[in-house]
């Protein structure tokens, strides 16, 4: 299982946290920062952690900003990636088992650390049920193809 994690400066307190819990676990990750509380802008290391697990670099990616709505909006843009904002443990196993979500993100205003660390230990623990849940994650690839110019579909391979 292979890591990569971002934030915006509204969530880089909380990916540190995060950082220090892959790093106890021995999990193998990539932080694409940011590195500090300067203001940055959300999209640019949404995309950055979107690339690095649509390309297949990294399994799974973890994004983190003031809410986790700026970086879910971003990083969904992205064909193949299903970025789910989860706050709970509940929709955190559920993002994975029926939705197959490869990004997780999480609101560093919105919850504490160890709510967190938990929603990050279910979500990276959980695996995806397949049978009719392939159905419907299929049809959200279908709806990325059919909004794909084939200029962009080129760029895309
Ligand atoms: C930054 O102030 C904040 O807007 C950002 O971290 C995030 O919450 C956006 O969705």
């Amino acid at each position: 299982m292979r890591v990569a994690i971002g934030s915006d400066h509204g969530g880089w307190r909380l990916k540190e946290c995060i950082v220090a819990y892959l790093q106890e676990k021995g999990i193998v990750y990539r932080d694409f920062g940011t590195f500090s509380q300067e203001a940055v802008d959300y999209p640019d290391f949404a995309l950055e952690v979107a690339e690095a697990v649509r390309s297949g670099e990294y399994d799974r990616g973890i994004l983190c900003c003031g809410t986790g709505i700026g970086v879910a909006i971003a990083a969904n843009k992205v064909p193949g990636i299903r970025a789910a904002l989860c706050h709970d443990t509940f929709s955190a196993r559920a993002s994975r088992e029926h939705n197959d979500a490869n990004i997780l993100t999480l609101g560093e205003r919105v919850i504490g650390n160890g709510l967190a660390r938990e929603i990050v230990e279910v979500w990276l623990q959980a695996e995806f049920q397949g049978g009719r849940h392939a159905r419907r994650v299929e049809k959200i690839a279908g709806i990325e193809e059919k909004y794909c110019t084939k200029v962009q579909k080129k760029q895309l391979l």
